[in-house]
């Protein structure tokens, strides 16, 4: 079997470089319209980072899986077409801000329809908004003569940082397809058979397609909202002097909450969970269910005021100014363990320090200094002035570097190496008093008040 995926990004990449190690007999080509993407996944360093994906490619890169820029000849050759190309939420228009920007997924099923001499399964991968499925499907049958052609909805559970073993040992993987046809039964179960090939039959679950769009929204607006919860309540704990960390212990032994996705934090970040809830909120809108929406739309509220707060409180702490003062930032990275940045929590609050005129001395073990910078260009629109701010915007190559001279130390991704830094050393080069703001609660508050720090984290 020949198959391919269009999109080479956080989701193809890794998830087709599993299907091709776990299923050596299915030819796995990935393409992509970004030339240096694709080169660097033919290089030794690939443009995802990502604990176990390197040991994962390099057994089957070359064998059984491919990277190229031939979109055409993979589309053409494979019998399953997977779409994992970006679908950012729009920033222009009808539901700016809200909706989520199709357009690239619109020109795949175009360039499918165009390319494709005979009918394909289509899978989605992407994640997309509820009915997607029906335009791809009108857009292939009617440009593409030759009827057919099959949509499927396959949502991705990944989570960067622990995607190979996600994708290895998957609680479940969804498919939604329209079984009630015998030819939607069969794509169903052609893709049902690849996932087989390593997962427990009775962890494949089928739907029908717009069940499995929706639940892949509704599963990352639930993860979201349990993070949002938990941060309305680090709020409360510090007004009321109890501990966001203990709260949490407690309500995560009762089996009905379970103790996952209650890290009280400075907010959530990642590509998925504002995209998909402010997806969730326009589907709501649209179809005339406002509070719906509107419950939703608190989830991102809260994280959006969870940022502020904590930015607040590091400008108050400082007495009231930040302007001029060296700020060590630790961790750029939305989450440990990833390289990727986008809707990074850190990206939000250097932007309000540099607001504040801070300098910032920026170090993450993953992320670039180009990344970094490109972070934190201006956005049109929200913030003309970190432009000027430029020059106080520094890039360490380590987080002694970084915290040299500085007036507050500012962890904002729960890197495990900030567990194990010599903060006696941190705390001699800093200025005096010298701040620790710990945004993950990932440090021994006593141990570094011990030190002499003057430390504050997140709910107590
Ligand atoms: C998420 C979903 O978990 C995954 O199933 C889906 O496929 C894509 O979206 P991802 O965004 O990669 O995955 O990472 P996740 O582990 O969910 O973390 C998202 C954000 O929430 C991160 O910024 C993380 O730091 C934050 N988080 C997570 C918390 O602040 N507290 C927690 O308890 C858990
Ligand atoms: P995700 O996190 O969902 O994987 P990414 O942004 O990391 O998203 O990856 C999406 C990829 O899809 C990008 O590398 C982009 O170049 C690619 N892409 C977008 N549109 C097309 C297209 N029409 N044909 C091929 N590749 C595309």
């Amino acid at each position: 079997m020949k198959i391919c995926c269009v999109g080479a990004g956080y989701v193809g990449g890794p998830t087709m470089a599993m299907i091709a190690y776990k299923c050596p007999g299915i030819e796995v080509r990935v393409v992509d319209v970004d030339s240096d993407r694709i080169a660097a996944w033919n290089s030794e360093t690939l443009p995802v980072f990502e604990p176990g994906l390197d040991d994962v490619v390099l057994k089957a890169r070359g064998r059984n899986l491919f990277f190229s820029t031939d979109v055409d000849g993979a589309i053409r050759d494979s019998e399953i077409i997977f779409v994992s190309v970006n679908t950012p939420t729009k920033t222009y228009g009808m539901g700016a801000n809200r909706a989520a920007d199709l357009r690239f997924v619109e020109a795949c099923a175009r360039r499918i329809a165009e390319v494709a001499q005979d009918p394909k399964i289509v899978v989605e991968k992407s994640t997309l908004p509820v009915r997607t499925a029906e335009s791809i499907s009108r857009i292939l049958h009617g440009t593409n003569s030759r009827n057919g052609f099959q949509i499927l909805s396959n949502p991705e559970f990944l989570a960067e940082g622990t995607a190979i073993k996600n994708l290895e040992d998957p609680d479940r993987v969804l498919i939604g397809g329209e079984s009630s046809d015998a030819e939607g039964k069969e794509a169903v179960e052609k893709l049902v058979s690849i996932y087989a090939q390593w997962i427990p039959r009775d962890r494949i679950l089928t739907t029908n397609t717009w069940s499995s769009e929706l639940s892949k929204l509704t599963a990352n607006a639930f993860l979201a909202q349990r993070i949002s919860s938990i941060n309305s309540i680090s709020a409360v704990c510090e007004a009321t002097g109890a501990d966001v960390d203990e709260v949490a212990y407690a309500i995560g032994k009762d089996s009905r909450i379970g103790p996952k996705f209650l890290q009280a934090s400075v907010g959530f970040g990642g590509s998925c969970f504002k995209k998909d809830i402010l997806n969730l909120v326009y589907l709501c809108d649209y179809f005339g269910l406002p509070e719906v929406a509107q419950y939703w739309e608190q989830v991102v509220r809260m994280n959006d005021w969870q940022k502020r707060r904590f930015s607040e409180r590091i400008v108050k702490v400082l007495f009231n100014t930040v302007a001029d003062k060296k700020l060590a930032i630790l961790g750029f990275s939305f989450k440990k363990d990833t390289n990727d940045t986008r809707e990074s929590p850190a990206i939000d609050i250097c932007r309000a320090l540099l607001e504040e005129k801070a300098g910032l001395s920026i170090y993450d073990p993953r992320v670039t200094k180009e990344q970094i910078k490109a972070g934190l260009s201006p956005v049109k629109g929200v913030s003309e002035s970190t432009a000027q701010d430029d020059h106080r915007i520094q890039v360490a190559s380590d987080p002694y570097q970084a915290a040299d001279g500085a007036h507050a130390l500012v962890v904002l991704t729960e890197w495990d190496e900030f567990v194990r830094l010599d903060y006696d050393r941190i705390y001699q080069s800093m200025k005096r008093p010298a701040f620790a703001f710990d945004g993950r609660n990932i440090l021994n508050q006593s141990e570094l008040r011990q030190i002499g720090f003057e430390s504050y984290a997140i709910g107590r």
